[in-house]
């Protein structure tokens, strides 16, 4: 009995010293555990004499209760401390002007693309999307381009394996073009028409103008008697309103597409201010040239009829430009290759403030 008691007292000038919660651990496992003295001791119970019993085992169920009781106490003492230290410090004073952590910007194309969906919204087109994960009839049998025609070969496709074609055979592809867009608009909604549809577009083409992926913008109205003329007047109020200028001058051109009859090439005046090209005035002017933009023309009928609409009472205009080279020659970047590199410097010098909105009312060329 004198040996449990000099046993108690140690362990609870231990457990009253034990300064961190595993120092007191240890004293619990000590007594406690299943090897520990307080233990060992009520083992012991079971070889005594039943007299002997009797005495013992209360004397020491009240040394066990004790020294629990002394653990628990210290346990609840030593936590209360720890949190008292942890809210020190990790106290954080919320009056202090939040940090000055790096932010993102909106990429310019994106920018553009928003500026884009504005501008034609106001004029009545709603935004149109399409698979960027393509098959060869949308993206060129439906555009009148058949399996020998030579503007395949010259679109430098990205085609997927043979293995990965479609049920009806349909080669899989990553579209070379916005244009699909018009006959997936046109068999989806039927006429009467009005669509832009911006989005990425790839080509196994690379230098300072040319990445394998791009961006295009595509239109497309369909109505009964739309004529050329929509399409220029189309064209140019769009491009005074991209770069916000009046003196825009448009050149049309003939030119070739399989999927426009005729199809009209168009150029913008432009001069060379500080080795930059500043788009506006005529090309003919004195110190300007002639750029070329946009590719488009009157939707050839073969189209309409791929699509399945009646050529006979519907047709209607489209025209396709890329939207890295509006932002280029808006916000002046000289190579295309740095919009994709995601280098954060440059994000910072050319990207947007989420709060640039574009907006007709407020101008849709906020300066980053
Ligand atoms: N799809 C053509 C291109 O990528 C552009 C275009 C679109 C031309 C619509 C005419 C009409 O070059």
């Amino acid at each position: 009995m004198t040996e449990l008691t000099t046993q108690k007292d140690n362990a609870l000038a231990a457990i009253a010293a034990a300064s961190t919660l595993d120092a007191l651990d240890e004293q619990r496992v000590d007594a406690l555990g299943k090897k520990g003295w307080i233990s060992l001791a009520l083992k012991s119970l079971g070889q005594m004499h039943p007299d002997e019993r009797q005495q013992a085992a209360p004397a020491i169920q009240a040394v066990r209760a004790e020294v629990a009781d002394a653990i628990e106490a210290k346990r609840a003492a030593l936590e209360e401390e720890a949190l008292a230290v942890q809210l020190a410090k990790e106290r954080l004073d919320l009056t202090l002007p939040a940090p000055d952590a790096p932010r993102g910007t909106v990429h310019p194309v994106s920018q553009v693309m928003d500026e884009l969906a504005e501008i034609f919204a106001d004029l009545g087109f709603a935004v149109a999307t399409g698979p960027e994960i393509e098959d060869d009839w949308h993206n060129f049998t439906a555009l009148n381009m058949d399996e020998s025609h030579p503007a395949r070969a010259m679109h430098d496709t990205f085609y997927f394996p043979e293995s990965d074609n479609t049920q009806d055979g349909h080669r899989m592809l990553l579209r070379t073009h916005t244009s699909p867009v018009q006959i997936r608009s046109m068999k989806e909604q039927g006429a009467p028409i009005r669509i832009i549809a911006p989005g990425r577009v790839y080509r196994s083409d690379s230098d300072a103008t040319h990445t394998p992926m791009f961006h295009q913008v595509e239109g497309l109205v369909i109505d009964r008697d739309i004529h050329l003329g929509h399409l220029k007047w189309t064209l140019e109020t769009f491009l005074k309103a991209f770069f916000e200028r009046d003196d825009i001058v448009l050149r049309l051109r003939p030119s070739y597409f399989p999927f426009t009859e005729p199809s009209v090439e168009v150029d913008v005046g432009y001069a060379k201010e500080n080795g930059r090209r500043v788009v506006g005035g005529s090309g003919d002017d004195p110190g300007h040239d002639w750029m070329e933009l946009l590719g488009s023309g009157m939707v050839n009928r073969r189209v309409i009829e791929f699509a399945g609409l009646d050529a006979d009472q519907w047709q209607g205009f489209a025209f396709g430009v890329g939207v890295d080279r509006l932002a280029m020659l808006k916000y002046g970047m000289d190579d295309l290759r740095a919009f994709f590199d995601g280098d954060v410097r440059w994000l910072q010098h050319y990207g947007f403030s989420p709060f640039d909105q574009p907006t007709l009312s407020a101008g849709v060329g906020a300066r980053p």
